[in-house]
């Protein structure tokens, strides 16, 4: 069994990647971290009650640091700017550690791009080239099989990604692109904050950030450098899910060349599934899978898609990416539907 560790388990991160890794066939989880709770782990998370006998383990630098020695992978699920400075003391402490990680910190190879996107100078440059970006479908598959440390991609970057890639990398796009992409709330994590707790979210809906959201840089970066991206975040009043509509122009191309596109570059990916109408939010939550349909129109093709916030655009992605780094199947512990409704 790989041992696995997750730091931040109070947080919804670590309580989706714990809901995954139980039904896992090839990892336990030996630890989940806070600094703030003790107690059963089901007491905070009681829809994991019976499947973990988990207590939560109080965090210090020195648990930390024990933990990094006694298991093979560690995820961190915290807060942008929290790992840049606690995770290279793990890599240097335990020499066959391999990492996850579900924040920003290593998404960028760019140190020059983390004070104008993420407001910090990041304090290991070093370290960003050695990760890897993981999104598995969008030609990252390898390098994430090789990687000690990957970052593990944003919810909004991975569904804006996935909708544009096959285009992207057939060399289709012939012009700025435009993406609207509507989150639920768990997106902000589960700690409330104003502007983002039920009495706000409830029956609200609004823009935030337009096109100056942080995931920017990154699918700027994964689509290969030179795309376009006008892109525009909105918060919904469901909790779970992402939606994405992206507008892309595609010159010339036949509506044939548009839609084979999709069904030739995701031909064989086990957890993207394409569709004739556009996508119901609801069918991919609880599930690392990416529900697209791609309309051609006039010189333009517009995409929908929707994944889960928590599952394709984090834990899920996660677990995913921990399978490839371990050599196991990639599809174990995800291979379920979600509940429907
Ligand atoms: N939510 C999403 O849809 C989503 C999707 C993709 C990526 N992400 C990224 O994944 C990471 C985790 O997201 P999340 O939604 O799980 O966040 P969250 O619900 O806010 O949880 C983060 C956890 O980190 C712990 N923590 C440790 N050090 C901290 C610090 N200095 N300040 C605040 N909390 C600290 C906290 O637990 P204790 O207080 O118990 O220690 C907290 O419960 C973030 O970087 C986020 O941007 C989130």
């Amino acid at each position: 069994m790989i041992r696995a560790a997750i730091l931040g388990g109070t947080g919804y991160g670590g309580m989706e990647l714990l809901r995954l890794l139980v039904g896992h066939p090839g990892v336990e989880v030996t630890a989940l971290t806070s600094r703030s709770e003790e107690g059963p782990v089901a007491d905070r998370h009681p829809h994991l009650a019976g499947f973990t006998r988990l207590s939560f383990t109080k965090e210090t630098e020195d648990v930390r640091l024990r933990l990094a020695q006694e298991n093979d992978v560690v995820f961190f699920a915290k807060p942008h700017g929290v790992s840049a400075s606690e995770l290279p003391g793990l890599l240097a402490a335990a020499p066959e550690l391999r990492i996850i990680d579900l924040s920003g910190d290593f998404r960028l190879p760019d140190p020059s791009q983390y004070p104008a996107w993420y407001a910090y100078e990041h304090p290991h440059p070093e370290l960003l080239a050695t990760a890897e970006y993981g999104l598995a479908e969008c030609g990252q598959r390898d390098a994430v099989r090789g990687a000690r440390l990957v970052a593990n991609p944003g919810c909004h970057a991975s569904a804006t990604i996935l909708a544009l890639w096959p285009l992207a990398r057939l060399g289709m796009i012939q012009g700025r692109v435009s993406v609207v992409s509507v989150t639920g709330s768990s997106g902000s994590g589960a700690r409330p904050k104003q502007g983002t707790h039920h009495p706000e979210r409830f029956s609200n809906f609004k823009a935030y950030r337009p096109l100056h959201h942080q995931h920017l840089p990154e699918v700027i970066h994964a689509l290969g450098g030179d795309t376009r991206v006008d892109f525009v975040p909105h918060s919904a009043p469901f909790s779970r899910g992402i939606h994405v509509t992206a507008f892309v122009p595609v010159g010339d191309a036949s509506d044939d060349d548009v839609r084979q596109a999709y069904a030739g570059v995701y031909a064989d990916e086990p957890f993207v599934r394409m569709h004739g109408v556009p996508p119901d939010l609801r069918a991919c939550l609880g599930t690392n899978c990416v529900d697209l349909c791609v309309t051609p129109g006039d010189r333009m093709a517009c995409v929908t898609l929707a994944i889960d916030n928590l599952g394709k655009g984090m834990a899920g992605s996660a677990v995913q990416n921990l399978n490839l780094m371990f050599g196991l199947d990639e599809t174990a512990g995800l291979d379920r539907p979600g509940a429907g409704l």
